[in-house]
């Protein structure tokens, strides 16, 4: 990677079959108008839903297509071509090209290039629901992101196909946004080696937990994850060194966040236990509040005629409270949220004397508000200081406004945690 956001930084952008690859032309423009060069390559796919001559006239340069094009080869070598970017991105990344690159299989331009190149990948999957949940498509994400392949997205919503559900393309400009952070520009134009959290680190529940009643069954709620996932996304897009802990949620890894999933409460403690220290912590997941006292081994069996199990409960870890208690390794900054059914400034202010937090993000979880489960959020910000009520967002929203904070308040800490 070009060493100051001065120089101009170059990305392969390949383009492989989709019906949401118009929207890479959207984000051509986006990084062009950024100053970014963007060199095209157009799967067989692709060509089915761009041309080649509108992704050369967005990106101002040559569009790739052949493996074994005599010219393109003579003027630059494919394993050049792959080495030339900083960054290579794969939008939309089909099913296909996924199953390719995780098996290793280069039978065209994009996959040889994908297999031969040294630079880093970032992925932006789009396709059919029913494919995005496959099996396979979930294991071969898993093994790429192992491999250290970045994601971004896809996003939830109405598809092209009719169904609903997660396989959206991210949007151009959220796409954009993600390129230009990896190149090293911040999303405002600034290098993001200045980022404000870096050298910082930061830990972040998110989602349900699972609490098992025998092998078959157990104890879960409605939450989605999505304000955990966004707030360690926001904390990472500054720059901080994030791990997320996560229980069971359809969502995918953010890119740039060391994602550690566990299913019940206990997992998750021992999971954020590990992460220690970190500089701020900050607890967004709906921990089940009670385990089964006695969970079997066995299947419990439906036995005729006799009364329905009885299960006994028993009290789960708190985690939040855990990692607030006072002592050397309490993080810098303690952040939890407080999920309410009315009352919620009283309330949240009460939990966080009771949990012995920093700041408490008290939200109205009322049925009819859509919160639990939902896009957005309508918080109230609760500090030693009072209770300051954050206009009602996106969970993103909600999520960079907190980011911003914690920079806020970490820069104005001063010193580095023990984390660095
Ligand atoms: N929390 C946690 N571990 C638990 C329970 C909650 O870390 N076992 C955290 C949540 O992540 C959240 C905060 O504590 O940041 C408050 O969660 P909430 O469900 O609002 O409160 P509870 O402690 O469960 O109390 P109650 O259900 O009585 O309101």
């Amino acid at each position: 990677m070009s060493d100051t956001a001065s120089e101009p930084r170059r990305i392969l952008l390949i383009v492989s079959g989709g019906i949401a690859a118009y929207k890479v032309l959207e984000t051509i423009r986006h990084l062009r108008r950024r100053g970014v060069a963007v060199r095209c390559v157009l799967t067989a796919g692709g060509a089915q839903f761009v041309t080649p001559l509108s992704l050369h006239a967005l990106s101002e340069d040559k569009v790739y297509q052949d493996l074994f094009s005599l010219t393109d080869e003579s003027e630059m070598g494919h394993i050049e071509l792959s080495r030339q970017a900083d960054l290579v991105v794969v939008a939309p990344a089909s099913a296909d090209i996924l199953a390719k690159m995780t098996a290793g299989l280069c039978d065209d331009l994009a996959t040889t290039l994908l297999l031969a190149t040294d630079k880093p990948v970032l992925v932006a999957p789009a396709m059919n629901v029913r494919m995005w949940e496959h099996a396979a498509t979930q294991e071969n994400l898993a093994t790429l992101i192992r491999r250290g392949i970045s994601v971004i997205g896809p996003e939830e919503g109405p598809m092209a196909c009719g169904e609903y559900g997660y396989g959206r393309l991210v949007e151009p400009d959220r796409l954009a946004a993600a390129i230009l952070r990896r190149l090293g520009h911040d999303t405002d134009g600034t290098d993001t080696k200045q980022s404000v959290l870096a050298g910082r680190s930061a830990l972040v529940t998110s989602g349900p937990t699972h609490e098992p009643i025998d092998p078959v069954r157990y104890i879960a709620n409605r939450s989605s994850g999505r304000q955990g996932h966004a707030i360690a996304e926001a904390l990472a897009a500054l720059g901080a060194r994030v791990t997320l802990v996560s229980g069971p949620t359809r969502l995918p890894d953010p890119a740039g966040v060391t994602t550690v999933h566990i299913e019940s409460a206990e997992e998750m403690l021992s999971a954020c236990r590990s992460a220690l220290p970190v500089d701020v912590a900050v607890c967004a997941a709906a921990v089940a509040d009670w385990k089964v006292a006695a969970r079997t081994g066995e299947k419990i069996k439906k036995e005729e005629g006799a009364a329905p199990p009885t299960l006994a409960l028993a009290e789960n870890p708190d985690i939040l409270k855990t990692l607030g208690q006072p002592g050397p390794g309490r993080p810098q900054l303690v952040v939890g949220f407080a999920a309410e059914t009315g009352d919620v400034v009283a309330r949240g202010t009460a939990k966080r004397a009771r949990k012995g937090c920093d700041w408490i993000l008290g939200n109205d979880v009322s049925e009819g508000t859509g919160t639990f489960g939902g896009a957005e959020n309508s918080v109230h910000f609760i500090t030693e200081a009072g209770a300051e009520a954050w206009p009602t967002g996106s969970k993103r929203a909600v999520a960079d406004e907190l980011a911003r904070r914690i920079a806020a308040h970490l820069g104005a800490a001063g010193e580095r945690g023990a984390a660095e």
